[in-house]
């Protein structure tokens, strides 16, 4: 398959090193020379810089300072490394949060914030837009011709909303817009007769708020809407400040994930590249699956936006120190797990953070160097070896991935399933858990996955998996429709087809309207379980015990009963409908397992798709492989999550990329081991 062109092609090699903050260090100026040296001896080519720098560049309004940039720039230069420069809207010096209050963000109960902590800013404010644009346009005329500059990373980790008086005319704007200025449009699609909530002027109309109303739910989703709207807009500002002077170098901004605060296909659209933010609980309790799970989910989701190569901007070297319990990577996890990264797409492996700092937040974050500031820790060591690995594997860059699997995962869909209360609320109706249980058994087969939304072409999958579908519009209808009848696989659950765009119920039945034909199936209730309720689903001699919900269905339009509830008084009745539909096949589940119905039902529906694993080898609990493609080899990625050595046996021959030997028959993982094994297509 072609290749993608690297991130920027000036800088053709997988990206290691991160978030660089010499700022930190002005106290200790002896720091930065031995930095340097270690980055060379940590096989570092990339530094992160600027993203909290604001107050060192910019001392007073206007008065600017770039020496610290400057030098490192220079350094950078000399050693033939990258840098990707931030700006630094995410955290605004003091001077600035004095001298203008309108750059503060305003909270949901209408407290105005003080000057501190970070992302604390008004998305609105035309001065902040002002002094963004400003100095963005200072650091990309100071920078445009430098050699090093490989990329712009805008902000850090855009998130949070703003209800300032501007924030509040701006969603009232955005209301008009979407609604034709029709006011009577707005109060029928919200619904407004209901508790008498009925608007007679724009200007009554205010944000969710605990101190109002919190309990509408298509109010509260156009917020969402507006929120990605309104940062998306600022975040256009700032690249236009940037592109002015540096039209060609490619800008990102760095996700969290599936953050549910911001819609991030529609911040994607305005990037070069997209990059994460990858933060798994690594030896967490849940065990080696569940993690190594969740983490090709949010990887598969990065690389689906562009269908692309995408960027670990941040992971940490060893552990964080925001969670709970901040547990270390074992020896060889984070190879691991940066590898895991690279066979789903990626090509940078950067990190959060360089060096730790002697004070301050994140002093106890996991850093590449550590208090004791030398070469000899072993998170170094492991760094610096997994450097070598990423020189060897530099032929990824811009290897494709395939995938004939499309799970459906969009943020609109997110907002509706979760923020509408009913049935089984528990944990945000688990609706992200219950995502990563429908993507196991792909993940376990070695089978590409990507993560599709309401805009993908669907035909390019032979099966669509839709967990919870609950927001469908009428073009997606007919998409689905369209999708089933030209021949494809479609799979949907309990709680899907039940609203429009508006998170309007539609009426006559669900799944609206013309899905009861096409997964043959009319969906009359739904039932929501305690945990020490207990009900089983029959399917196929096996009994499958439900988990928080499940819908009462019935056969419709041919479709067929293919397992049935045990208990309760729809005992005897269908848990899972097929339907043959056109060319198609259709399949509606009923209720919720703990994933091991779903991963009968999908080794069935893959067997008869005849879609397989990418390598030969059967793969053991804990482990998973992906691959990657250019116009003649296939890169596999072997990967053993768990803390035991794995053997495996294959009839294919590979070579081991990384230390060129022969791999054919039995061969072995060690614990936390990642083998990239290459053959000729
Ligand atoms: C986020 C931020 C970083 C840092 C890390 C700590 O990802 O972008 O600045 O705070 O978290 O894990
Ligand atoms: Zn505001």
């Amino acid at each position: 398959m072609k290749k993608h062109q690297p991130i920027n092609p000036n800088f053709p090699f997988i990206w290691h090193g991160g978030d660089y903050c010499p700022e930190q260090w002005q106290y200790e100026p002896k720091i930065i020379d031995e930095d340097m040296r270690l980055m060379e001896l940590a096989n570092v080519n990339t530094v992160t810089l600027n993203m909290f720098a604001w107050s060192t560049i910019e001392p007073e309004e206007g008065k600017y300072d770039f020496s610290y940039l400057d030098d490192i720039f220079e350094r950078m230069e000399k050693r033939g490394g990258l840098v990707i420069l931030g700006t630094p809207s995410g955290a605004r010096p003091a001077w600035l949060a004095k001298k203008y209050p309108e750059v503060l963000r305003t909270n949901e109960v209408g407290q105005k914030n003080l000057f501190g902590n970070r992302h604390n800013h008004c998305f609105t404010s035309p001065k902040y837009r002002e002094l963004v644009a400003k100095i963005n346009g200072e650091l990309a005329k100071r920078y445009k011709n430098s050699p090093a500059l490989a990329l712009w990373h805008l902000s850090n980790e855009y998130n949070g909303e703003c209800h300032c008086d501007l924030c509040k005319e701006a969603f009232r704007n955005w209301l008009k817009e979407r609604y034709n200025n029709d006011l009577d449009a707005l109060n029928f699609a919200w619904w407004n007769n209901f508790w008498g909530h009925k608007y007679t002027s724009w200007d009554q109309i205010d944000p969710p708020s605990p101190l109002g109303e919190m309990r509408n739910w298509t109010h509260l989703l156009n917020w969402k809407r507006f929120v990605t709207h309104q940062t998306t807009d600022f975040m256009k500002i700032e690249i236009k400040a940037i592109k002015e002077h540096t039209p060609n170098i490619p800008v990102t901004t760095n996700f969290m994930g599936s953050f549910y605060g911001l819609n991030y296909k529609e911040l994607a659209k305005e990037l070069d590249v997209v990059s994460n933010d990858d933060y798994p609980n690594w030896h967490h309790y849940f065990g080696p699956n569940y993690i190594g799970n969740m983490a090709s989910f949010t990887a598969n989701l990065m690389r689906s936006y562009k269908n692309k190569p995408y960027m670990i901007m941040e992971n940490a070297p060893s552990a964080t120190n925001w969670t709970a319990v901040n547990k270390l990577k074992r020896p060889n996890m984070h190879r691991l797990s940066a590898i895991q990264q690279l066979a789903h797409g990626a090509e940078s492996i950067l990190y959060f953070q360089w060096r730790a700092g002697r004070a301050g937040s994140e002093m106890y974050h996991g850093a590449v160097v550590d208090h004791t500031g030398t070469d000899e820790t072993r998170v170094f060591k492991e760094v610096a070896s997994l450097g070598k690995d990423l020189e060897r594997l530099k032929d990824i860059i811009g290897t494709t991935t395939k995938a004939e699997v499309g799970l459906f995962f969009d943020w609109e869909n997110m907002w509706s399933a979760t923020l509408t209360k009913g049935f089984n609320n528990t944990d945000d109706k688990n609706f992200l858990k219950t995502l990563y249980k429908h993507h196991m058994p792909f993940w376990k087969r070695g089978i590409g996955v990507d993560i599709v939304g309401y805009d993908t072409d669907l035909s390019k999958y032979k099966v669509i998996i839709a967990p919870m579908m609950h927001m469908v519009n009428d073009a997606f209808i007919d998409k689905i429709e369209k999708y089933v009848k030209d021949g494809g696989k479609f799979v949907t659950t309990y709680y899907s087809g039940m609203v429009n765009e508006e998170s309007m119920t539609y009426l006559g039945g669900f799944p609206a309207t013309k899905l009861m034909d096409v997964f043959g199936t009319w969906a009359e209730e739904i039932d929501s379980l305690y945990p020490q309720d207990e009900n089983y689903v029959e399917y196929k001699g096996n009994n499958y015990r439900i988990y928080d919900m499940c819908a009462v269905i019935h056969e419709k339009n041919g479709g067929k009963g293919i397992a049935t509830y045990k208990n309760d008084f729809y005992a005897n009745t269908p848990a899972v409908i097929k339907n043959k539909y056109g060319n198609g096949e259709a399949y509606y589940v009923g209720f919720r397992d703990d994933g091991s119905f779903v991963d009968v039902l999908y080794s069935e529906i893959l067997h008869d798709a005849n879609i397989k694993s990418v390598v030969d080898f059967k793969l053991v609990d804990g482990t998973s492989v992906n691959a990657r493609y250019d116009e003649k080899n296939t890169y596999v990625f072997v990967q053993n999550f768990n803390d035991k050595k794995v053997k495996f046996n294959t009839k294919d021959t590979y070579i081991d990329v990384l230390d060129n030997s022969i791999v054919t028959g039995d061969f072995e993982l060690e614990a936390f081991d990642a083998k990239v094994f290459k053959k000729e297509i």
